[in-house]
């Protein structure tokens, strides 16, 4: 709809510039809102207001000729100017509630992408294999899902790259503890956190051990076969944590989407290569950098970044520049979303300029850093366990567990034991992934048990139970969502405005997927609970006046159950017909 109207509005000023009211070549980004009170219409623009100096007409004289030069169009009933000169738009109703019916009437509630279908590489959760998984990949590995499931349901094609860090120097002190070891340690290693602490103080005491870290990376690099059975174990083993932790978290990420720093090895050289053949490289304390113009210090000189070091070895820089093209050129990619701590927003700024510099990718190829703040504990203060250690990702969702666990059974203590069990991990791991998932992504957010877990407020426990709450009335009736006769038809104003609001999902996803903001979905999602509440209170469904209101108000419902339910889908939350 705000679409359509900005559209109307682009049609008007297109046509008061043809005729000399408006100067030529104004391209005003035209602002729609929704409103806040009914009774000034469904949706309003300022654009009277922003445009009425450069036309040197009062806001409400050019409001009157934006209205006269408005096309006409099936979705609007009337338009009106309100105030210092505000446009304002009331939606037809019948046109609003034969759209609600088209959307029923599809699979995928009526939502299409605008644009062509793209190929989109997604870059998330990418631990470093040498440690357990942090917090901080947690929100990578929940943002990047919701964003990828919301892609792929628009039509486009999503490929996951799981982007470990399972090379580095760090595995040389890995393999050398490794070694001393008794042959089997997988026991030992099931413990990764603890194992790396004390290869860590091995390393740190002992200058032998150290000398045979530094030479088992040399080792490691060059191909030996001993010390790449050993790396592909520890891997193998680091990896298959956290494939716990994507089961247990319900995200859709297997071993086939990793593709680790390690898988560019053999390119790095390459890399090298045609950055020098490009005349890009700059030696600098013997290091490989590529200066970039627009990349300034506090001193004003330009930035280099760094692509190889003096002694030869490569960077994270390195890797991602040959991500770049493989993402690009071999995955055919038109697009790259990466979802990383916003900590490392230079870093990509350089990659990427780096890489459009080289020529690495195609000038069409889009690259984003969708960076994201840190997850701080309920304190303010970055997230840490009571003695100061890192917190487990596995302990944390057990704890959610267990306190949903007790919650439920609070509320409802004669659920059977399966079926408490059931809800528990819906509403737990729902509540952890929500928490993340609604916050504005870049801004730093307080991860609080009390909060998540609520059933008040912009939360996974009130949501999943608005969801119940739809699904119980199908249940009274004994019936399904899609076996309801009948035709919308809005009448009173709880049924119109839920109604306005359920058409907009498609617009809402559409903003998801441009500008990788699961947020928005939360918010709108807990838009639609709220009027759905009010809907419910004021307009009786079981005992509603006539049979043709009762269809059409159960159509709402209807629409409204799955919208909830496949909203919560593609933010990654299982839901519950019952709790
Ligand atoms: N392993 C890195 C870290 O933990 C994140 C990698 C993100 N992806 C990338 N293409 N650089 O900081």
């Amino acid at each position: 709809m705000k679409d359509l109207i900005r559209q109307l509005i682009q049609h008007a000023l297109d046509r008061l510039a043809a005729e000399g009211t408006l100067p030529q070549g104004l391209a005003p980004a035209i602002q729609v809102e929704n409103t806040k009170d009914k009774s000034h219409g469904d949706f309003a623009s300022n654009i009277a207001m922003m445009l009425a100096k450069p036309a040197g007409l009062k806001p409400r004289e050019l409001a009157e000729k934006l209205v006269a030069a408005l096309p006409q169009d099936a979705q609007i009933s009337k338009v009106e100017i309100a105030g210092p000169g505000f446009l304002n738009f009331y939606q037809d109703t019948s046109a609003l509630a034969a759209r609600l019916e088209a959307a029923l009437a599809d699979a995928h509630l009526g939502v299409h992408k605008d644009g062509p279908a793209q190929r989109v590489v997604i870059d998330l959760s990418a631990p470093n294999l040498a440690k357990e998984m942090h917090v901080g990949h947690l929100r990578s590995t929940i943002i990047g899902d919701a964003v990828a499931r919301v892609l792929e349901f628009l039509g486009d094609t999503v490929i996951r790259q799981n982007h470990v860090g399972d090379w580095g120097t760090q595995f040389g002190m890995l393999l050398a503890y490794m070694q001393e070891q008794p042959v089997d340690n997988d026991a030992e290693l099931s413990d990764l956190e603890s194992f790396y602490r004390a290869a860590k103080k091995r390393f740190d005491e002992s200058p032998e051990f150290a000398d045979r870290a530094r030479e088992l990376v040399v080792k490691l690099q060059a191909g030996d076969a001993e010390c790449l059975r050993l790396w592909n174990r520890f891997n193998d083993i680091s990896l298959s944590h956290c494939q716990k932790v994507y089961d247990r978290l319900g995200v859709n990420l297997t071993m086939a989407d990793v593709k680790g720093e390690s898988a560019y090895n053999d390119d790095l050289p390459n890399v090298i290569a045609d950055l020098q053949a490009k005349g890009l490289l700059t030696e600098s304390d013997g290091a490989q950098c590529v200066f970039l113009d627009e990349f300034k210090n506090a001193e004003g000189n330009p930035l280099p970044l760094i692509v190889q070091k003096a002694g030869g070895g490569y960077l994270y820089a390195t890797t991602d520049l040959a991500a770049t093209r493989y993402r690009a050129n071999v995955l055919k990619a038109d697009r790259a979303l990466y979802f990383v701590d916003q900590r490392q927003a230079l870093h990509f700024q350089m990659v990427f300029a780096a890489a459009r510099l080289a020529g690495f990718v195609p000038e069409s190829f889009e690259m984003e850093h969708m960076g994201f703040g840190t997850m701080n504990g309920a304190d303010g203060r970055p997230f840490k366990t009571r003695d100061g250690g890192t917190v487990k990702l596995i302990d944390l969702l057990d704890e959610a567990e267990a306190r949903a666990y007790a919650l439920v059974k609070d509320k409802n203590p004669e659920l059977d034991e399966a079926e408490l069990r059931n809800i528990a991990r819906a509403v737990g791991i729902g509540a952890v992934k929500y928490a993340d998932l609604s916050k504005h992504r870049t801004s730093d957010y307080s991860f609080n048990f009390e909060l998540m877990l609520s059933f008040e407020g912009n939360t996974a426990p009130y949501l999943l139970y608005a969801y119940t709450r739809v699904a119980s009335v199908f249940r009274k009736l004994g019936k399904e969502f899609d076996e309801v006769e009948g035709h919308i038809v809005l009448q009173a104003d709880q049924e119109t405005a839920l109604a306005a609001r359920l058409a907009q999902f498609g617009e809402i996803l559409g903003s998801v997927a441009e500008k990788g903001v699961p947020h928005v979905l939360c918010a709108y999602l807990y838009d639609i609970a709220g009027l759905f509440s009010s809907f419910y209170e004021h307009c009786p469904i079981l005992a509603a006046e006539t049979a043709e209101q009762q269809q059409s108000r159960l159509r709402l419902a209807a629409l409204t159950g799955r919208t909830l339910k496949q909203g919560l889908e593609l933010l990654g939350l299982q839901t519950l017909e019952r709790m």
